[in-house]
């Protein structure tokens, strides 16, 4: 078992090594008020968004993006496979008109072809896997196949018994045509485009999957699911899905071809039955998501390998069908405003324009003394913080109370953690201040660094301590029932 999953780690590194993580957003297109593709591009510029994916190829947009440097991922729409996949000419006058006509002033990189095409539309996986080849073909007849990669994002529904990851394989019925698609990536060079909603696991799993686990916010390390074939340590639903993907592939004999996460995000707002869709919870994902892409951790299964991924979605979609979130799991609205100010800063990655606002952690006035050094003590231990400034002699000892040390402790921790809300509660005895608590020779963290880059802070590493067993046998137990639940609906959902 060892010696394989080392193979795997090699073959993996070997074929993408030299690739950058990148995160990029999807553009969705229905809205009642669709911004000019001029404007578009503008906000894609003054955010430095580098990576956009499109659904379909619009011509107007790639015109946009000409000269741009933006990078462009562009869809073959589910309408039109039906025919690419029984015409070779078709496809070749796909890539003619929609990439050839662009290219290269427009940066088109990957050409997905469909869209969750296996859940979404299986009366066409019969040709699927031509429609792969022939505009493979099209673009080799045009000499572009080493700058595009071809692919088709799916949706992780098809990923069967995902925990403990190693565990997961795809839908059998899936076989005959994930067989074929997976050499042709293989062979290709391309991904395995995946679209990855920790949103829905944690919706369907009926409480069985924590809030936090979902979010990528800290477990306790008792708290880590583990599984139990590998010791692989999970701290996030994310990671724990694509080394689904990764053990899936392996089950089918395939160990070289790298994820690509096509779509994920979290909706800011639902209806009365959807709680969880709110503005902090997106915030919290989107931030903590773009972080742990462009930190390059890449999974436990395969440390240090990039998994790209794109944003769902750039603007909220004021026409999508279905439930209040549906509509709402854009970064802006039509008119360029936030939806709310992501934690991240400049650092030239996505998203130029961070929160200029200044914030503290401090003890809450009237906290329980006993549940601040609780806090204090998990801050300073499980949490990460570096507290030797609180040491006596050292800067931030005086005033030596368990409320001025506990402060300093959850403000460290707070801005290691982004700044996100979340990070800042300690079981309610923590509360965001605007107010600086430095004081003498005290520095706080945030108060000299207005910088505040997220992408150059320590964050609190998962500890790989193990797990007790009855933490670890809950979370397999929840993972399986989650998953039973989790098929049905989404493909619901997703359409
Ligand atoms: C940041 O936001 C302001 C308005 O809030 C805008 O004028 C500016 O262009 C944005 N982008 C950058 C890179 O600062
Ligand atoms: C297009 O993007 C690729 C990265 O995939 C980069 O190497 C190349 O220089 C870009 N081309 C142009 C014309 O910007
Ligand atoms: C499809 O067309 C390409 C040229 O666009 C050609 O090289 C290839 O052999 C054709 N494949 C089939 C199966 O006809
Ligand atoms: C596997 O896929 C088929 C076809 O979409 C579907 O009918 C079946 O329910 C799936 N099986 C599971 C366990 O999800
Ligand atoms: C994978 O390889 C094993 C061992 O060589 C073989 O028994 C199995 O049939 C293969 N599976 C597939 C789907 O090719
Ligand atoms: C800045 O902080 C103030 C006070 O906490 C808050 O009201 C305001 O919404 C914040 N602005 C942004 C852009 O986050
Ligand atoms: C903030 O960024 C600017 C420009 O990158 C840099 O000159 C400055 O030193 C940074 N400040 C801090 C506190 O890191
Ligand atoms: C973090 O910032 C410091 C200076 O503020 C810089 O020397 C260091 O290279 C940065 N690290 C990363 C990973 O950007
Ligand atoms: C970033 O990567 C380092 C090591 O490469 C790791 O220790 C740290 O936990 C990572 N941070 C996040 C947020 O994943």
């Amino acid at each position: 078992m060892a010696l394989v999953g080392f193979l795997l780690v090699l073959a993996v590194s070997a074929v993408f090594a030299d690739e950058d993580a990148f995160v990029g957003v999807n553009i969705g297109t229905e809205l009642s008020d669709m911004p000019h593709p001029t404007q578009v591009v503008a906000l894609l510029k003054a955010q430095a968004i580098r990576h956009v994916r499109l659904y379909n190829a619009d011509r107007g947009m790639l015109l946009a993006l000409a000269n741009t440097g933006i990078q462009v991922a562009i869809t073959v729409p589910n309408e039109q496979l039906l025919g690419i996949g029984q015409s070779n000419a078709t496809a070749a006058n796909w890539i003619s008109q929609n990439v050839v006509a662009h290219f290269p002033a427009t940066n088109i990189t990957t050409i997905s072809v469909g869209s969750e095409v296996l859940t979404s539309l299986p009366n066409v996986a019969p040709v699927l896997v031509n429609a792969l080849k022939y505009i493979q073909s099209a673009l080799v007849a045009s000499n572009l196949d080493r700058q595009i990669k071809v692919s088709t994002p799916l949706a992780s529904s098809i990923i069967l018994d995902s925990f403990p990851p190693s565990q997961a394989f795809f839908n059998r019925t899936w076989t005959p045509v994930l067989v074929p698609m997976l050499k042709f990536l293989q062979s290709t060079g391309s991904y395995f485009m995946l679209n990855v909603y920790p949103y829905f696991d944690y919706m369907q799993s009926n409480g069985v999957i924590p809030l936090d686990y979902a979010l990528f916010k800290p477990l306790a390390p008792n708290k880590e699911a583990v599984d139990a074939n590998t010791n692989l340590h999970y701290a996030n639903v994310f990671d724990a899905m694509v080394d689904a993907a990764y053990f899936a592939m392996a089950d089918l004999n395939i160990t070289n071809v790298p994820v690509m996460v096509t779509e994920s995000g979290w909706p800011s707002k639902g209806d009365s039955n959807e709680p969880d869709a709110t503005l902090d919870n997106a915030n919290t994902y989107n931030s903590n998501l773009i972080r742990h892409v462009l930190n390059k951790t890449g999974t436990p299964k395969h440390p240090g390998i990039a998994v790209s991924t794109y944003i769902y979605e750039l603007y909220n979609e004021d026409m999508k069908p279905g439930p209040l979130s549906e509509k709402n799991w854009g970064l802006f609205n039509p008119n360029g405003v936030p939806v709310y100010i992501l934690h991240l800063t400049a650092s030239g990655s996505v998203l130029a324009n961070d929160t200029a606002n200044q914030t503290y952690c401090a003890a809450k006035e009237g906290a329980d003394a006993k549940m601040l050094q609780a806090a204090l003590d998990w801050a300073c231990g499980p949490g990460k913080v570096d507290c030797a400034a609180l040491l006596q002699g050292q800067a931030c000892y005086e005033p030596d109370t368990v409320f001025a040390h506990a402060t300093y402790a959850f403000d460290t921790y707070y801005h290691q953690m982004g700044r996100t809300p979340g990070s800042c509660d300690f079981n309610g005895v923590a509360t965001i201040t605007t107010t600086n608590p430095s004081h003498g020779s005290c520095i706080f963290p945030g108060s000299s660094d207005r910088n505040g880059s997220l992408l150059n802070s320590t964050i609190p590493a998962m500890d790989s301590r193990s797990s007790s067993s009855s933490s670890k046998f809950f979370y397999i137990n929840a993972f399986s029932a989650a998953n039973i639940a989790i098929s049905a609906l989404w493909i619901a959902i997703m359409l």
